[in-house]
């Protein structure tokens, strides 16, 4: 009982993501519809539960946290939660707390979040220019993420841009926005759109392979490809002349599941062990009717369960191979 969490394929799980909320103030058009149906907020964990779980999780090995969405900073008292966590960074029981944030509300919790013990944010960010955020955002205001990321490097935090590569929206424009990352001693991640869930846009319009963008910024920059990982699905280059790292994320175009060390868990308390796959294990059932037990069991049960890899392919015709779920509800 208790042991490392472990898969059939031997990968231990150090890695959770805990997704806080399903909704968000932004409707990027390769993440959701533009009419979404959010979940009844009946469904949600509540913030105790997501505690208790993340023990579970802390409990059987896990070492890092990441608070994802939605937009996790539009989830009501969601600090509360970050304070049950720095309860287990200060007693060494994990290493990271974590969050990935569209920065639209960082300017208010920068500074709670920095005192609580987060160091690193991921900001998502796909374009600086703000006509191009408006419309992949379907009416965000730049000036405001602006502003959050300020107020971020302001209270000492460790910034990353990620950034999903669009073939009509952003792809000139990427190394504009390296060169201002860098500038700002962030790094930055390129992502390609994958297909999760129906946005009502065509996902062939939007994707482009890294492979691309790569090219475009070699007609700029020398790129050093490193050995470093971050344990993560991404590849690194260095760029002498910014001095900045920035990373390569294909999931389409390379596969990188045979390291794979995370799990992901919904605000609804489902646990899906494959952001590509819609295997999964029910933990607020778990919770609620079977206590700590049922939860440790139901664990193991998704050791057993964890997919070997996705198999997402974006085709212009025919099927697309991808999941029904939007990356909102499985947490980015
Ligand atoms: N493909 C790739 N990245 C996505 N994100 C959301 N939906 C998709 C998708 N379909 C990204 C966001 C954010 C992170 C949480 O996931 O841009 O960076
Ligand atoms: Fe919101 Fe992030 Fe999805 Fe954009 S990508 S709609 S910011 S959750």
């Amino acid at each position: 009982m208790n042991q490392i969490l472990t898969d059939s394929f031997g990968r231990n799980i150090e890695y959770l993501r805990l997704s806080l909320t399903d909704r968000c103030d932004l409707r990027c058009f390769y993440c959701m519809a533009e009419h979404m149906i959010f979940l009844p907020k009946k469904d949600l964990l509540s913030l105790e539960e997501l505690g208790i779980v993340a023990d579970a999780f802390i409990e059987r090995g896990v070492r890092k946290i990441r608070l994802t969405g939605g937009e996790p900073l539009v989830r009501k008292d969601f600090l509360t939660l970050v304070k049950h966590l720095s309860n287990h960074l200060n007693a060494g029981r994990i290493d990271e707390i974590a969050l990935t944030t569209n920065a639209t509300q960082l300017h208010k919790f920068a500074k709670p979040l920095k005192d609580l013990g987060v160091k690193r944010i991921n900001v998502s960010l796909d374009s600086l220019d703000p006509l191009a955020f408006n419309r992949i955002t379907r009416g965000g205001n730049l000036t405001r993420v602006l502003e959050g990321i300020d107020a971020g490097l302001q209270a000492g935090l460790k910034l990353k841009i990620n950034t999903v590569a669009l073939k009509n929206d952003n792809a000139d424009d990427i190394p504009n926005m390296v060169a201002w990352a860098h500038k700002r001693a962030m790094d930055m991640t390129l992502i390609e759109v994958m297909p999760m869930g129906d946005t009502g846009e065509d996902r062939f319009e939007q994707f482009i392979p890294l492979s691309e963008i790569r090219d475009i910024l070699e007609r700029r920059w020398a790129l050093k490809d490193t050995a470093e990982t971050t344990g993560g699905p991404a590849r690194y280059v260095q760029i002498a002349e910014t001095g900045g790292r920035l990373g390569f994320i294909s999931p389409l175009t390379k596969n990188f599941c045979a390291g794979c060390n995370r799990v992901r868990i919904t605000c609804t308390g489902k646990l899906y062990m494959c952001l590509g796959h819609g295997a999964h294990v029910d933990l607020r059932n778990a919770i609620r009717v079977g206590g700590s037990d049922a939860l440790d069991n139901a664990l193991d049960e998704a050791m057993i369960n964890k997919p070997e890899k996705h198999d997402f392919e974006i085709r212009k015709t025919g099927n697309t191979s991808g999941t029904t779920r939007h990356m909102s509800v499985t947490g980015g």
